[in-house]
């Protein structure tokens, strides 16, 4: 019966590499977080966990490519606090976050920094704070697409100077990043998973961490508090399969996950880009859940406010 069959595939799972969407580009938080967390699982499944990068639309054409994929547990989605704003966002959005997917487990929590191209005016928040209210569309603010957590940053960082700057969209914040180090864009808000390693080389200049203390990794921040900004956000991922998935297949990926955060090579990498895994009770299909629930009612209200839409 299909039940036995069911059960034998849940059983024998997995049989073929399993591959996880990123709705951005490679080189980007997302994908660094993705491509540690799949090897980790690769060990644990004994079977290849693929990255593969679908960009476009701040994220939501990967997430909507995964809401259709089959739910036989070998196409799965790593994808971050976007998944709870894209339902305000985009008012046509084609799949619905909660009840398209079955959900596996959180993954993180990454705070965001402000940084701009390093011969970028402004020193000092404050004086970034004068210098938006200033220049505003003169200035450029790099985002990975509506959806994206860069877009996210940039419109609370606007409605909070009350200033417009001019956006510049990217398939990622890994291409953003290069063309801040590169000068052709000026100012981003990205997690610390892709900021820390180039504030701490001087190839950006930061004005603030977006947590509500400064960061271990990165002490001479400070946080957008103390510079008078009134912008606290954390990013957090998480990692779904399409809705319908056997239980007994999302228990084992489940399984792997938590393994994964606890791995020593995991731990280390994110330790050094300030990325905070989860405890293994967050990482689990109930957790999850409850936070995507309560974002997207958080960021319903505040979008609303802004009144910003995709369409
Ligand atoms: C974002 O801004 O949502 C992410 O940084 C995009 C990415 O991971 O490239």
């Amino acid at each position: 019966t299909m039940a036995l069959s069911g059960t034998a595939l849940a059983q024998d799972y997995p049989t073929k590499p399993i591959t996880v969407v990123v709705p951005f580009s490679a080189g980007g938080p997302t994908d660094t977080v993705a491509r540690l967390v799949a090897e980790a699982m690769s060990q644990d499944l004994g079977q290849q966990v693929v990255v593969q990068n679908v960009g476009g639309a701040g994220g939501t054409l990967g997430a909507g490519q995964v809401a259709t994929a089959p739910n036989d547990g070998y196409t799965l989605l790593l994808h971050h606090i976007g998944m709870s704003t894209a339902p305000t966002l985009y008012r046509s959005l084609p799949y619905d976050p909660l009840t398209d997917f079955s959900t596996i487990g959180l993954i993180t929590s990454v705070p965001m920094t402000l940084v701009a191209r390093k011969d970028f005016e402004p020193n000092t928040m404050a004086e970034l704070l004068d210098y938006v209210k200033a220049n505003g569309e003169n200035i450029t603010y790099a985002h990975a697409g509506i959806g994206s957590a860069s877009q996210l940053c940039g419109m609370l960082f606007m409605e909070a100077v009350d200033t417009p700057m001019t956006t510049v969209p990217y398939q990622g914040s890994g291409p953003a990043m290069t063309d801040i180090i590169g000068g052709q864009v000026d100012l981003i808000c990205d997690q610390t998973t892709n900021t820390t390693s180039q504030i701490l080389a001087g190839e950006v200049k930061a004005y603030g961490v977006t947590s509500s203390t400064r960061l271990p990794t990165l002490p001479e921040l400070p946080t957008t508090r103390e510079g008078g900004l009134s912008l606290e956000i954390g990013v957090w991922h998480g990692l779904y399969a399409p809705a319908g998935t056997d239980p007994a297949i999302i228990a084992r990926l489940e399984a792997s996950l938590q393994k994964a955060l606890t791995n020593e090579s995991v731990t280390t990498r994110f330790a050094e880009l300030g990325t905070y895994p989860v405890t293994a009770a967050e990482a689990t299909p109930e957790a999850l859940t409850q936070t995507l629930t309560s974002q997207i009612e958080l960021w319903r209200a505040v979008i609303e406010a802004a009144g910003v839409y995709a369409d």
